[in-house]
């Protein structure tokens, strides 16, 4: 079983994102608007997984964008604390793959370090580390068109860490796998989390996923989506889905989804 760092434990306590009766309301060109999100107040403790799992269209990947500072609210306030900011220190893997095709992998893992400055020599080196640790060893020099659904996200989550993020946002990362690939990609997420202690905010549809990695599971109501309830994943890692624990957990989520619990 993986277990916490004390430092981890300590850094728990720091509050990483702040965020206060946050609103989201889109005009679109032919005058209509849509209220994305309503009165949402959170807080994210440093070192913190955080999973959402919410209806399509509730305002999951808004959320994202406004804590990365990619849009404005309407109403209210976030608050980035440990220094947090956008292209520096937050990385965001995004629900479509963002990966550049003209550049093979190692170069796109490569583009994100040198984004940091790191030097041309180095850059080489440390972009075929962070390809081995997702499993990627041996695709280096593969363009993006030639690698699965799988690689690309992993791929996307090397250029991710390249950039070594201590807020790391995941828009439905795993949506594009199968089973056990998914799976794989869970283990490699808590792995890389507890050597790099950041804190990740992600996105999912999968109730399953949410337990499996999450601290806490953030649940949205339908549009405008507002968190209705949250729950404190206190499981021991790894996790099993096998459990009478996780089974509980897995009803009260699915209930709440479908607005049988307030
Ligand atoms: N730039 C935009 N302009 C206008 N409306 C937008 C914009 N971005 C999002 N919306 C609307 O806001 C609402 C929330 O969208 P969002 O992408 O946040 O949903 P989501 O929860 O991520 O959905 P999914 O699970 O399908 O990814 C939707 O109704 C969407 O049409
Ligand atoms: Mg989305």
């Amino acid at each position: 079983m993986t277990q916490k760092t004390e430092k981890q434990k300590e850094s728990r306590y720091a509050k990483a994102i702040k965020i206060q009766k946050l609103s989201k309301v889109f005009h679109s060109e032919s005058g209509s608007t849509v209220s994305a999100l309503h009165d949402i107040n959170l807080t994210v403790n440093s070192g913190e997984f955080i999973t959402v799992l919410g209806a399509t269209g509730c305002g999951k990947t808004t959320l994202l964008n406004l804590i990365a500072g990619l849009d404005i609210p309407d109403e209210g306030y976030l608050d980035l604390n440990d220094n947090l900011k956008f292209g520096m220190n937050i990385a965001y893997v995004f629900q479509h793959y963002t990966l550049f095709p003209w550049r093979t992998t190692l170069n796109n893992v490569a583009f994100a370090l040198e984004m940091r400055g790191i030097s041309k020599q180095e850059r080489k080196l440390e972009a075929v580390k962070l390809l081995s640790k997702v499993g990627l060893e041996g695709f280096e020099n593969a363009y993006t068109h030639e690698l699965s659904g799988g690689m690309r996200q992993r791929a996307a989550i090397a250029q991710a860490l390249a950039m070594k993020p201590k807020l790391l946002l995941m828009d439905e990362p795993f949506g594009a796998v199968d089973d056990s690939t998914r799976a794989d990609l869970q283990r490699m997420i808590i792995q890389l989390w507890h050597e790099n202690q950041i804190t990740i905010i992600f996105v999912t549809h999968n109730i399953d996923e949410a337990i499996i990695l999450g601290d806490r599971v953030l649940v949205l109501s339908e549009r405008p989506g507002k968190i209705v309830n949250e729950f404190d994943v206190n499981l021991p890692r790894p996790r099993n889905h096998l459990t009478p624990e996780f089974t509980e957990f897995f009803m009260k989520i699915r209930q709440t989804l479908s607005g049988q619990l307030d």
